[in-house]
């Protein structure tokens, strides 16, 4: 059985001030239709063999989940309810705990709720694709091609071939330094991890075990101790605060000799900041990206998004990302989008 594994833990705060603490950005409708969560679970639902979805997100984000779900009308799921927030390495493992107790030889397609990918039958094509090699115990993740330098990302060296569609990973570098990104561009053998996997739930535990012990270890603890209540499953505060924080990419996808790619074109979007949804989005003539009462008056290459019923008129300006929302106003240039996290360091600073 292949069971959807949708990471929703993240706090999206380079997305404020739509994106708030209690409605983080994979729960808001961005682009399209439905919210970034609701997006990425309706894409599992086409694949053979595929189980309502495993969710692991903040306790905090409970209902939200569970009111998205059911408004796809999906039953069966389950939602694992982290007390805090230990980064991805110890949800999947969470995750992959809960799938082997449905199913010993559970493959997991592992998500991240907040990308946008324009082409839901090629992704299902990609998984398609990949599960020969996940079925052979490969940890698989989907390459996206580069078009820049970008150090938000991990990138993987493709190896030798494996079976019709799948490569060797001979080399993942998460987060490298601008300079290096520069150079893996330049050099063409690379690809961008997207941050989806397909692997079995127990070669991931394996893996986990050998790289990570003390967080496999721990994370047993907190799976052993984790209570059933309708569809959530909470996890035991005390036991969680013990796992130790890291993401899959550096304390597994870097170490690990069996992980592979399947290389994918489609168009894919992580939804990390206003530049990169600008980039994403469908812009006009002019080069801007509008959302709601807008007035553009000599102004280019922005990012204009206003509050309901609230008009937002610019004029002569270029490279601008401008937000309103009843109670708070971004004005950013567009190549500081990374920056807008800071805004929200200061609120939390103060209180
Ligand atoms: N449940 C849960 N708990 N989910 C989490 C947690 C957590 O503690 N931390 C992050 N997530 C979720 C986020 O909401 C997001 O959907 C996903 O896991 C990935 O986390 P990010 O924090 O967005 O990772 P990243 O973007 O810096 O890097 C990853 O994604 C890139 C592509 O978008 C890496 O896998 C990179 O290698 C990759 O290129
Ligand atoms: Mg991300």
């Amino acid at each position: 059985m292949l069971i959807p594994l949708i990471l929703s833990g993240g706090s999206g705060t380079r997305l404020w001030p739509v994106s708030r603490k209690n409605l983080p950005k994979q729960f808001l409708s961005l682009m399209g239709h439905g919210t970034l969560f609701q997006q990425t679970v309706e894409r599992t639902r086409v694949l053979p063999d595929v189980t309502a979805p495993i969710v692991v997100a903040s306790e905090d984000h409970r209902f939200l989940a569970a009111e998205q779900l059911m408004e796809l009308g999906i039953e069966g799921s389950t939602i694992v309810l982290e007390p805090v927030a230990r980064n991805t390495a110890p949800a999947i493992a969470l995750g992959a705990l809960h799938a082997i107790d449905k199913d010993p030889d559970a493959l997991l397609l592992v998500l991240p709720a907040d990308h946008l990918i324009g082409d839901t039958e090629h992704f299902c094509e990609a998984v398609e694709q990949a599960l020969p090699a996940a079925r052979d115990g490969w940890l698989v993740t989907f390459g996206i091609r580069p078009d820049r330098p970008e150090t938000g990302f991990g990138y993987i060296r493709r190896g030798d071939g494996i079976g019709e569609h799948a490569f060797q990973v001979a080399q993942f570098v998460e987060k490298p330094a601008l300079k290096t990104a520069q150079a893996y561009l330049e050099d063409g053998g690379y690809d961008w991890n997207s941050g989806m996997f397909l692997f079995r739930a127990s070669r991931y535990l394996e893996e986990l075990a050998q790289h990570a012990p003390a967080m496999m270890e721990t994370v047993k603890v907190a799976h052993a101790s984790a209570a059933t209540d309708l569809d959530f499953v909470r996890v035991d505060a005390d036991a969680f605060a013990r796992v130790p924080d890291n993401s899959i990419d550096y304390a597994v996808m870097e170490k690990t000799r069996r992980a592979a790619v399947i290389p994918v074109s489609v168009a894919w979007s992580d939804i990390g900041s206003w530049s990169a949804l600008w980039l994403a989005g469908v812009r006009d003539a002019e080069g801007n990206l509008r959302d709601g009462d807008t007035i553009a008056v000599n102004t280019t290459n922005s990012l204009l998004r206003s509050h309901k019923r609230h008009l937002l008129a610019t004029v002569g300006v270029d490279n601008l990302i401008v937000v309103t929302t009843p109670d708070a106003t971004l004005v950013a240039h567009r190549d500081a989008a990374q920056d807008v996290k800071q805004v929200v360091e200061e609120l939390k600073a103060s209180g």
